[in-house]
């Protein structure tokens, strides 16, 4: 079976939409093997945005992810999984999302767009060793 990371941000905590979310990921058959609810570190938030360091949007975006508590989760399928989850959550620009997709239907500012899904395998490796390093 093949996992990726997903995180349900401030944002969706606080607008209660974590059963909307995860309700979605588990009717597409994606089951949730580890979560945690936990208001992520600054310097778990710089290590995990590292690519974006430097862009202007840096700051506000870690910021924002640890404003409040977020969910975390690992989610596993059949295969491409993070790319499945890719095409669950919609464009990074809610205002561009596919009706549809988390982002299309529920979120409309791209600093608020609800969830993160890992972009490649690799990053979904990396990501699951940050966050639960229990799970190797
Ligand atoms: P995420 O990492 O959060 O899952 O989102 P993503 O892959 O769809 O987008 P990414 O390019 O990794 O950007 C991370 C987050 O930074 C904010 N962003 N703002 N102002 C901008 O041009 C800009 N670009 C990205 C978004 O909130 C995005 O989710
Ligand atoms: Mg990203």
């Amino acid at each position: 079976m093949d996992r990726t990371f997903v995180i349900i941000k401030p944002d969706g905590v606080e607008r209660r939409l974590i059963g909307e979310i995860v309700g979605r990921l588990e009717r597409k058959q994606l089951s949730i093997v580890a979560s945690e609810m936990r208001q992520i570190e600054r310097s778990t938030a710089e290590t995990h945005y590292g690519e974006h360091a430097g862009k202007p949007f840096f700051g506000d975006l870690v910021d924002f992810i640890t404003r409040s508590p977020a969910l975390l989760l690992v989610v596993q399928g059949p295969g491409d999984t993070y790319k499945v989850v890719r095409t669950l959550m919609g464009a990074t620009n809610p205002k561009e999302a596919a009706p549809g997709t988390i982002r299309g239907d529920l979120a409309i500012e791209m600093t608020e767009n609800l969830i993160h899904g890992s972009d490649s395998p690799e990053s979904a490796a990396r990501e699951i060793a940050l966050f639960f390093p229990q799970l190797g």
